[in-house]
């Protein structure tokens, strides 16, 4: 199965349909889901959501050129941004040689939180607390004997005193818990909610917050990739010029939070736009991000970038709460689909794919801001929606497009001449 597919983006729509179908082997049903995403019914969409009124297609597309860890992958990513797709596949491409973008995870530990009041003295409670802490672990277990037959379940509780705040000293416990495939939340929020009157048996006060934590610091993914520094050479800017480029960018990150926001959001272009068409909590992940950037107390970019001998290295850690069991991945027609072309991964090569997307995604961004700018990539993606606003359907489309790009002009007048010339009258 090769994920390298030069010029995917010159085929017709349902050329590229094919293509991902035979690679994926997908039958006809599963095609069709994926072009009319069929098999989604307003039924259906009542049954999960209070108070709906029907459904939002957004576009879905399949990244290229992905290798992760010696496989290629093709990677579908459902977003509105023109040129996200676009992005990371040229980024994928750069960052395929050898066994392309290397990956690693932690083991899947979520945290469940519980917030303790209205007790003692907060040391006393806090000690009486930890000589408890085996057995609360156990007690979270016999809540759920599945987890730990599958191998998972509570590992540890740790317990984190604030003796100032705005309504007195709080205890806040931490329930460790390995939740194997799952995204988690279901299996921590009981847990956690069943843990509570031990808790307030054993601390004398009074529990109120049950909840797992989105800062899932401890369910890292990261991603390291490397390319070639004559690979990057473009247009008039040699390879080593660019990947310094790179470098300069993501040093700014570093140091500076107003850019490390809007770094680490073209990283995310990457992260979201797939965790959307896999079928996952994407809010989580966006949550637990932006938190993890701002661990040591200040908000940083997610990503680095450095020169190493003739490579350019960048690497992206994230923190990935995301599963392959519960949630919609075994219900919704199109994210099961996506699964398949994914070759049904395990939550934590899910993340991993998610990681190496936001790699990839990160990359092409500050490869274009630190050479010829955002824009000139954007506009002629843009101009797609134009040639489309004129009239341009079908293979005109792409004509349309081409014309533009020759003439560098992305106004919807110039998407007018193009049309009329490509249909004879102009
Ligand atoms: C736009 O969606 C994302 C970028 O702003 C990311 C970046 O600045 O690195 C291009």
């Amino acid at each position: 199965m090769t994920s390298r597919l030069p010029g995917f983006y010159r085929h017709s729509l349902d050329e590229r349909l094919a293509l991902v179908r035979e690679i994926a082997n997908l039958s006809e049903s599963e095609a069709q889901v994926l072009r009319e995403h069929s098999g989604f019914c307003v039924q259906a969409a009542d049954r999960m959501v209070e108070n709906a009124i029907g459904v939002f297609p957004l576009p879905m597309g399949v990244a290229a050129n992905f290798r992760i860890n010696g496989e290629d992958v093709l990677v579908p990513m459902v977003v509105e941004e023109p040129s996200v797709l676009a992005a990371a596949s040229n980024a994928a491409n750069l960052l395929r040689s050898g066994i392309g973008i290397t990956t690693e995870s932690t083991e899947p530990i979520m945290i469940g939180q519980i917030q303790v009041l209205d007790f003692g003295d907060i040391e006393t409670t806090a000690t009486a607390l930890r000589k408890c802490a085996d057995s609360l672990v156990q007690r979270a277990n016999d809540v759920n004997p599945r987890l730990l037959r599958r191998g998972g379940g509570a590992r540890r509780l740790e317990v984190r005193t604030f003796p100032e705040t705005a309504i007195g000293p709080m205890i806040v416990l931490h329930l460790e818990v390995d939740v194997c495939d799952a995204m988690g939340a279901n299996i921590i929020n009981t847990m956690v909610e069943a843990l509570a009157p031990d808790v307030e048996d054993i601390s004398g006060g009074r529990v109120r917050l049950r909840i797992l934590s989105n800062l899932a610091d401890k369910r890292l993914c990261k991603a390291t990739g490397r390319v070639p520094l004559d690979k990057l050479s473009r247009g008039d800017w040699d390879g080593r010029e660019v990947a310094r480029g790179i470098v300069e960018a993501s040093v700014m990150a570093d140091v500076d939070p107003y850019r490390a926001a809007t770094h680490n959001k073209g990283a995310m272009n990457g992260v979201d736009a797939f965790l959307v068409a896999a079928g996952q909590d994407w809010r989580a992940v966006e949550a637990g991000c932006h938190a993890y950037a701002a661990r040591g107390g200040r908000y940083r970019s997610l990503s680095r970038w450095w020169i190493e001998g003739d490579e350019l290295v960048g690497t992206l850690e994230i923190p990935m709460q995301v599963g392959v069991v519960g949630g919609i991945t075994k219900t919704h027609p199109v994210v099961k689909v996506v699964h398949k072309i994914l070759g049904y991964p395990s939550a934590s090569r899910l993340g991993e794919i998610a990681a190496a997307s936001g790699l990839a995604q990160n990359m092409a961004a500050i490869m274009a801001l630190a050479t010829d700018g955002i824009q000139r990539g954007h506009m002629s993606m843009h101009a797609r929606n134009l040639a489309a606003e004129a009239g341009a359907e079908g293979e005109e489309l792409r004509k349309v497009v081409d014309l533009m790009r020759q003439d560098r002009d992305y106004t919807p007048a110039a998407a007018r001449t193009a049309l009329a010339t490509i249909r004879g009258n102009g």
